[in-house]
């Protein structure tokens, strides 16, 4: 179906791949492999003919690609983002519907109610995309992919970020496709292989270093298990200039929520919560896709449209005392996958750490000596030493990802929230956050709320645990 002979690839004018030697046979299910930065993604992409032959030679003669990626994810919320930009009228743009994204791939209403009913989407049909939680969307990806029929199936991660149930439906529903179309998955960790892949193809620097055929995914995992080294990780973190005083409210809680409430138009997301967060007492905060921990964690930022009709106090501010969002901030480290989404930046890598000393996206005031050393010294524990003048945009996934977790950390905040901190990082980097993550928890400055669903993401020194899927 696909062959690349020696060939250098471009996408978009960055970095290519290189001496490309790749046969995939219709029928087969391959999975790419290495770690962050090693062109994944890219490789993936020039399957999608998106790629540029700059020399040697490549042919695809797939007829119909469905492609769920990060880069899919992103054009469809930067293209709501103009839709809404463009609109000149005084009526709100409510957004491009889940069931007018599905009618945008294929009008075939009984595959259309196969897949709905398969990925459980019957509840999202009416709502706006970009309302979706990132399960959710990442569901109405996959069902626009294979609404279209492809024979050739390209997918980026696809298991990350569901729980459990939704993992184990959206496997079913792969493994099924698996029989009639070619898939080609990237992952970023080996757990993810799935069980059906036959050939692996293992990279580094944006070139093949590996290709191999497998019996079934489980002797992919141990085989490349067997070659992966982990190490557990010591880590000192920089220290930042000045440690902001931590500022409590009047019952010596950090955040105090009482009663709190979010929900739309008859439907709650979440009713009676109760949340005290102390200084030192660190929370893991689970359920399942939808069940509202991104929406928590946007109310205690003062994001979310519905923090204010709720009783909350943060350090030592409370509705209507006057407080802006900016007096919030400044205590605060934050990471979400919207936060990644708004940060589409020229800035260098070292700029968009300091960013974080200002709690601005993007760099606009004047950083001090003390600040770039600082965020050199971040750049050198996480490896991207040789990238700190390199456009933020033109990093990949995982790269931009260590860098937005330095960013929220670099302060030491009084409260750090992260939220699904390890989409996209590879096996060795996940290692190297938690371990990061595990030492703010110790440093005496920073409490930490964490949002995870990979069971094996687990920091110990997080002991307090609110699942949002089991409130009453
Ligand atoms: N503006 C909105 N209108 C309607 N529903 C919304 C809106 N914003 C979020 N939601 C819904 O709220 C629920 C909770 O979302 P979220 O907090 O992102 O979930 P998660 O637990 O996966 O992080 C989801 O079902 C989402 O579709
Ligand atoms: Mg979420």
């Amino acid at each position: 179906m696909i062959i690349f002979e020696n060939a250098t690839v471009t996408i978009d004018g960055r970095k290519s791949l290189e001496q490309l030697n790749w046969e995939i046979e219709s029928g087969d299910c391959w999975a790419i492999v290495g770690p962050n930065g090693s062109g994944k993604a890219l490789l993936l992409e020039s399957l999608s003919n998106n790629g540029k032959i700059l020399t040697g030679v490549g042919k695809n003669l797939a007829k119909r690609i469905g492609i769920v990626s990060l880069h899919e994810q992103e054009r469809l919320i930067v293209r709501e983002a103009e839709r809404d930009d463009s609109d000149l009228t005084d009526q709100i743009f409510s957004g491009t519907s889940v069931q007018e994204l599905l009618d945008e791939s294929s009008l075939d209403l009984k595959l259309q109610r196969d897949l709905t009913k398969s990925l459980r989407l019957d509840s999202l049909l009416y709502k706006g995309f970009r309302k979706l939680s990132t399960g959710e969307s990442k569901k109405v990806l996959l069902a626009k992919a294979l609404l279209g029929y492809p024979d050739l199936l390209l997918l980026e991660d696809p298991l990350e970020g569901f729980d459990q149930n939704s993992s184990a439906e959206v496997t079913a529903l792969l493994e099924k496709n698996s029989l009639s179309t070619t898939q080609i998955y990237s992952v970023s960790r080996i757990k993810d292989i799935p069980s059906w892949t036959n050939n692996v193809i293992c990279l580094d620097s944006h070139r093949v270093i590996r290709k191999f055929s497998c019996n079934n995914g489980e002797d992919a995992k141990r085989f490349l298990s067997s070659i992966t080294r982990m190490g557990s990780k010591q880590v000192a973190l920089p220290v930042p200039p000045e440690k902001r005083p931590i500022r409590l409210n009047n019952d010596n809680s950090l955040v105090n929520i009482k009663n709190g409430k979010v929900g739309y138009l008859g439907h709650t997301v979440f009713e009676d919560l109760d949340l005290v967060i102390n200084p030192g007492s660190h929370w893991q905060i689970t359920g399942p896709n939808g069940s509202g921990k991104t929406t928590l964690l946007n109310l205690i930022t003062g994001d979310h449209p519905q923090s204010y009709v709720n009783d909350i106090s943060i350090f030592g501010y409370s509705k209507g005392g006057g407080e802006t969002i900016w007096d919030i901030k400044r205590h605060l480290g934050f990471i979400s996958n919207a936060l990644h989404w708004q940060h589409r930046l020229t800035a260098s890598a070292r700029n968009v750490i300091i960013s974080g000393f200002f709690d601005s996206i993007g760099l606009y005031a004047k950083p001090s000596g003390h600040h770039v050393r600082i965020a050199d010294a971040w750049l050198n524990l996480i490896g991207m030493e040789k990238q700190r003048n390199a456009r933020f945009s033109e990093l990949s996934f995982g790269y931009q990802r260590l860098l937005l977790i330095c960013r929220a950390m670099v302060k030491h905040p009084s409260l750090l929230l992260l939220d699904e901190p390890c989409r996209g990082l590879d096996e060795a980097n996940r290692e190297l956050v938690l371990a990061l993550v595990s030492r703010l928890c110790t440093d005496g400055n920073t409490t930490i709320v964490y949002v995870s669903h990979e069971l094996e993401d687990i920091v110990p020194q997080i002991t307090n645990h609110l699942d949002l899927g089991d409130l009453e």
